[in-house]
């Protein structure tokens, strides 16, 4: 419906006005040596040639049998990408290389002392490791093909090897981010029925060697809660020999996965060729219940995926030395630290620690020390290094061709700086916009052929075509101006299996609201909603806006605002709580909460501490909220829903939109007095917003 005619437009379709950016075009010695320089690739991947054009990133594996079907729609949207073939990922990831390169760094990992030596792991080396502890896992453990094991690793080689060495046995892995708590470990082992946990003692964080163990008694605990009891809990141990936890080891239950070892010294395990759609691993993320979802990744489509995409767009050659600066118990990590930079075989530099330990220097060394020429990180983390150290990359000496920009939209004075600082003006930049659901890519710029724009992911990749529907299921047309819900039209081999154990969900989640026929078998009708608002420009290039759903972003961490609100109302004086975003420097956007207390209970400091110890506790310290405010009511609709929206403007000091639909429009006023009023003595009056973070708070919560 076109605007100005009164109709209701929906708040995911405000009209945005901002400023294009300029081009940046790649510069010419990147060009020259790009896997991707020749334009007929776009051909290659038109969508006429969809889905055979995905053969191009299959035919980069090895596989043990060929595939009969590319793509099997017969049961959408559960879609089966190269049915009939066979492969193993550990295969094509580690023992292909060896005739050719055995004796080179598959990773290369820095610890965060840096008066310890960083670690070379050859491809020869990782095999042995990655044999051994499957070896250990299969006859020890005695895990079998299909079943799940947990890991609650932070970032060390083991955490590699420990999944390397489920997918040559076909075990499914399930990696939750080290910084996560026990319980929300434990929610995810329960959530996947997996009896096995397999876990560290301690590792650096910010100088500190944090004990990591004692996690693992609090997720086991829970897991049992729910009904699932952890038979082992493997126990890397940072320094082997030396335990680096005060928590006890559980006899019978806990075991040091060194001593263990000694048992396996030499043993070979055959890879085990696996059908590609045969789960590879379960990564979990947020939604809109408190219950987590379990993205589950297939085999052949996955690998093939992440292998095609590190390809073209990482521009990873084998002689490369590529750094991925994020954590594995990320998507990002999985698919860009280990799946793809080992599948093309190349080298994967891991760091243990933050990364402005012991100053914002450090990156920089660690890119010249190594001759680091890829640099893969997140927006937070741009942020942070340009904060402390603005000046720091000019005093080292590393020279990067590629830069990749991941998991939240960049501003666009943060992306110049990125480019003119980090990158010292001769580096390519992609922002690559996808998520934990998808594997890989979605929208990016091909490095060497299409020109960067500041704040814009780019169009589609290869092969994903995107569009942007309004709530009716128009198209919204590029250069618009308008934003709206952006899909995927088609399938495309990285896109996930299902949520585990949750089938339904998936196809309520994704597919439901936009799907035209559900007898359907052509994939033409069933769109992917990612639950991202968008706007597409004239020039095709797209700029996410953030998530229209119930999830905050914290430092690229998806946070489920029910899952905040579960672990608040944990607090025995909490009746009501509302979880919303609050724009951050650092960290992009930062939790805030609003609780509202039981009857009879007066406010007071400790409440609002006992809250942010409940989320520390529930999910982690990354999930610890800015500010705890305790109001009398919430804003609510009159059946009775809490207008997050309006507390977010607050939050924000942004405009709450329309509140005419209130039941109790009298409170909006009584908690922006207090709330900004507090803001304001505490000088935490946050910058003017750019339209873009605009839309983001006016957008949130709008799926409710
Ligand atoms: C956001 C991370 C803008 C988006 C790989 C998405 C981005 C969510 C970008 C997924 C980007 C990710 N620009 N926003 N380049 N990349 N996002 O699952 O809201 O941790 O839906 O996957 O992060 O986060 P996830």
């Amino acid at each position: 419906m076109a605007e100005g005619q009164g109709a209701q437009v929906s708040e995911a379709q405000i009209a945005v006005h901002w400023r294009e950016e300029e081009y940046y075009h790649p510069p010419a010695r990147f060009i020259a040596q790009a896997n991707a320089a020749d334009p007929t690739i776009f051909e290659r991947f038109r969508e006429e040639q969809f889905p055979e054009c995905f053969k191009e990133y299959a035919d980069l594996l090895v596989w043990d049998a060929y595939w009969h079907t590319t793509l099997d729609t017969s049961n959408p949207p559960f879609w089966k990408w190269f049915v009939g073939g066979r492969l193993n990922a550990c295969y094509n990831c580690v023992d292909r290389h060896l005739a050719t390169s055995r004796n080179k760094a598959a990773f290369i990992w820095v610890p965060e002392p840096e008066s310890e030596d960083t670690k070379a792991i050859t491809y020869q080396e990782l095999y042995s490791r990655v044999n051994e502890f499957a070896a250990l896992l299969r006859d020890f453990c005695r895990v079998e093909i299909g079943d799940r094991a947990t890991f609650h690793l932070p970032m060390v080689p083991e955490l590699p090897v420990s999944m390397l060495a489920c997918a040559r046995l076909g075990v499914v892995h399930s990696e939750v981010f080290g910084g996560f708590s026990g319980a929300a470990c434990g929610d995810r082992i329960a959530d996947s029925g997996s009896r096995i946990l397999v876990t560290m003692d301690g590792y650096y964080r910010n100088g500190e060697l944090i004990d990591h163990k004692a996690k693992a008694d609090e997720a086991v605990a829970a897991a049992r809660e729910r009904g699932v009891v952890v038979d082992k809990v493997l126990v890397w141990r940072r320094y082997p020999g030396q335990y680096a936890s005060k928590s006890p080891m559980i006899d019978g239950r806990d075991f040091f996965v060194d001593e263990l070892l000694k048992d396996y010294r030499g043993t070979l395990v055959e890879p085990v060729s696996m059908p590609a759609e045969a789960p590879l691993f379960l990564m979990y993320t947020s939604g809109t219940t408190a219950r987590p979802k379990g993205c589950q990744h297939s085999t052949g489509g996955y690998l093939a995926y992440v292998t095609g995409t590190s390809q073209y767009y990482q521009d990873i050659h084998p002689e490369d030395t590529y750094w991925c600066f994020a954590d594995i118990g990320w998507i990002t990590g999985h698919s860009y630290i280990v799946y793809g930079p080992l599948s093309l075989g190349t080298t994967s530099v891991m760091y243990e620690g933050v990364p402005t330990y012991p100053d914002p220097g450090r990156p920089w060394r660690i890119a010249e020390r190594l001759g680091v020429n890829i640099f893969h990180t997140a927006p937070t983390t741009i942020r942070m290094l340009r904060k402390l150290g603005p000046d720091e990359p000019n005093k080292y000496n590393y020279h990067f061709k590629h830069m990749t920009t991941v998991g939240e939209p960049i501003e666009p004075d943060v992306w110049r700086w990125y480019y003119d600082v980090v990158g010292k003006g001769e580096a390519v930049i992609v922002d690559t916009w996808w998520q934990t659901e998808n594997g890989g890519f979605l929208g990016s710029t091909l490095p060497a052929l299409q020109p960067m724009k500041p704040g814009s992911c780019g169009p589609g990749v290869l092969g994903i075509y995107p569009v942007i529907y309004d709530e009716e299921r128009n198209v919204i047309e590029a250069g618009s101006g308008r934003a709206g819900n952006i899909c995927i039209r088609n399938p495309w081999p990285g896109i996930f299996q299902t949520i585990w154990g949750q089938p339904e969900r998936f196809v309520q989640i994704y597919y439901e609201r936009y799907c035209q026929d559900e007898k359907s078998t052509d994939w033409r009708d069933w769109p992917y909603m990612a639950g991202d608002g968008a706007v597409q420009a004239a020039d095709g290039y797209f700029r996410i806006l953030g998530r229209i759903d119930d999830v905050i972003n914290v430092s690229g961490h998806r946070l489920g605002t029910k899952e905040l609100e579960s672990a608040s109302l944990t607090v025995e004086e909490i009746a009501e709580a509302a979880a919303v975003p609050v724009m951050d420097e650092v960290r992009g956007r930062a939790v805030e909460m609003y609780v509202a207390l039981k009857p009879g209970v007066s406010p007071s400091k400790d409440i609002e501490a006992k809250v942010a110890e409940a989320i520390e506790h529930e999910i982690g310290k990354i999930a610890r909220p800015k500010n705890v405010w305790i109001v009398p009511d919430m804003p609510k609709t009159r059946s009775g829903k809490i207008m997050r929206r309006v507390i977010a403007g607050i939050s924000n000091f942004a405009d709450v939109g329309d509140v005419t639909t209130l039941a109790n429009v009298e409170i909006v006023d009584d908690i922006r007095h207090h709330v900004q009023g507090e803001k304001v003595a505490r000088g935490e009056v946050p910058r003017e917003l750019s339209p873009q973070e605009m839309e983001d708070i006016k957008a949130f919560g709008h799926a409710e």
